[in-house]
């Protein structure tokens, strides 16, 4: 790889999730030759509209819209193989094929019924506070199996299921012992039915499994262009979110080399996804939050409702200490700026500029969520903008108002905007001066 130069680019959500990651993958893949996932499983939830149609992807990446291009699942992705397929079909029954072109990691780890059970359990278990608000997707679980190495499944140990399966069913007769021990009540787990329906997955699944860590390098040094797609959002990142309510994985451009298994100087552009407003699902802190008429009003113009759970997201202000933060931590280039037309008709719109924590103000997120909780936003308030701009195609003919928000956002959180989106579709995007879709691959080959 050493010595090779072509612009390989990250999209990375710079929230909490739900960005709009999806569109923005979809609008780039013209630009490269693979789109991989590296993190997260399937409680991603990426939205997609194509003309009338609109694809919810989760596990899948969105480079499968376009059948020419080649989508990796990588070795740091969490993979429920029932949830996989019906995603496949799913796409299948609406005229979409997934074929050769999906390639998935042998080393990705397998999401299994008792990883669903228990990520249920713990939460309908613990004291109110200390919920997370999980998607219950068993991803917690499954990557606590990955760390602890011997309760482990991976998607290469399904193409030796005879190996697998002793030691699959002593691992389900564990599960079922220890989940009953520690909720207090009989967890039933069949292990015939659990091993019969992996293996029915398996053999379907098996077309798709390669080394994607030799696809990529081989990718690399044929000069192919590669585009990464975070999952979740870089406030999630389980070292550096809003701890505990976060995921189990590492969601910023950072987590690219471990997720993908490629050399960390691979990315060149990371194309930080934020919308011009800010939401959450799930629980945890939110500074710049409007548990009022305004965000309920955001809420209902922007749609804002989960795409994997169907949960209503908490809305707020932009926050451009948690952006700024989160463009530091991920060395973000470039921004994506959503849903600009949803703010549309607001007479003020704010900004978050600021953290005051017990009278002091703080510049960066505090590590604890008691801290995160307590902080105190502050507003700066400006002027919004009556003009629907969701038929706009230059930045130049955006309302006035609209362009100083957008100019205040980039000075406060210190990088440009290139990509405005103004409503669900393709063609309502402005794009301004992006490297990642105009710089010319170079590539040296070793
Ligand atoms: P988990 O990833 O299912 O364990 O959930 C942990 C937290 O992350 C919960 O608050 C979820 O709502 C949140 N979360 C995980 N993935 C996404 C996503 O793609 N969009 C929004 N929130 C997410």
């Amino acid at each position: 790889m050493i010595g090779s130069e072509q612009e390989h680019t990250c999209v990375v959500g710079l929230a909490w999730g739900d960005e709009g990651k999806g569109k923005i993958v979809d609008l780039l893949c013209e630009s490269y030759d693979l789109v991989v996932r590296y993190n997260g499983g399937a409680n991603a939830g990426h939205t997609v509209c194509v003309g009338d149609e609109r694809f919810a992807l989760h596990l899948l990446p969105s480079g499968v819209l376009h059948p020419e291009k080649v989508s990796v699942i990588g070795p740091g992705v969490v993979i429920d193989p029932h949830a996989l397929l019906d995603e496949i079909d799913g796409l299948g029954e609406r005229g979409v094929r997934v074929g050769d072109n999906l390639r998935i990691s042998d080393r990705a780890h397998v999401v299994m019924p008792y990883h669903k059970i228990e990520d249920q359990l713990s939460e309908q278990n613990a004291h109110q506070g200390d919920r997370i608000g999980t998607t219950a997707r068993g991803i917690g679980p499954c990557y606590a199996d990955k760390m602890r190495r011997s309760s482990a499944v991976r998607i290469c140990d399904l193409v030796c299921f005879e190996t697998l399966e002793p030691r699959l069913r002593d691992i389900i007769r564990a599960k079922r012992d220890g989940l009953s021990a520690v909720y207090g009540q009989q967890i039933t787990l069949d292990s015939d039915a659990i091993v019969a329906s992996l293996r029915e997955a398996a053999e379907r699944l098996l077309p798709f499994v390669a080394d994607t860590t030799a696809l990529l390098h081989e990718a690399h040094n044929a000069g192919r262009r590669i585009l990464f797609e975070g999952a979740n959002g870089t406030l999630l990142d389980i070292d550096h979110g809003t701890y505990p309510f976060v995921t189990s994985s590492g969601t910023t451009a950072n987590s690219v080399a471990p997720g993908a298994g490629v050399p960390a100087r691979t990315v060149a552009n990371v194309l930080g996804v934020t919308k011009a407003y800010a939401t959450r699902v799930g629980k945890g802190p939110f500074a710049s939050e409007l548990d009022n008429d305004i965000g309920d009003r955001i809420r209902k113009q922007g749609n804002e409702y989960g795409t994997t759970t169907g949960r209503p997201r908490r809305c707020g202000w932009f926050d451009a200490v948690a952006t700024g933060y989160s463009v530091r931590l991920g060395g973000v280039t470039e921004i994506a700026l959503m849903h600009l037309d949803t703010l549309a008709g607001f007479e003020r719109v704010g900004i978050c500029v600021g953290y005051r924590l017990d009278g002091r103000e703080v510049t960066a997120p505090p590590a604890h969520a008691d801290q995160l909780e307590r902080v105190e936003p502050v507003f700066e308030m400006l002027d919004g903008w009556s003009e629907d701009p969701s038929r706009v195609e230059s930045l130049d003919a955006l309302p006035d108002n609209a362009k100083r928000y957008m100019e205040r956002i980039e000075t406060a959180v210190g990088v440009p905007i290139t990509i405005v989106s103004v409503g669900p579709e393709r063609s309502q995007t402005i794009i301004a001066d992006t490297r990642t879709m105009t710089a010319v691959p170079r590539a040296t080959v070793t």
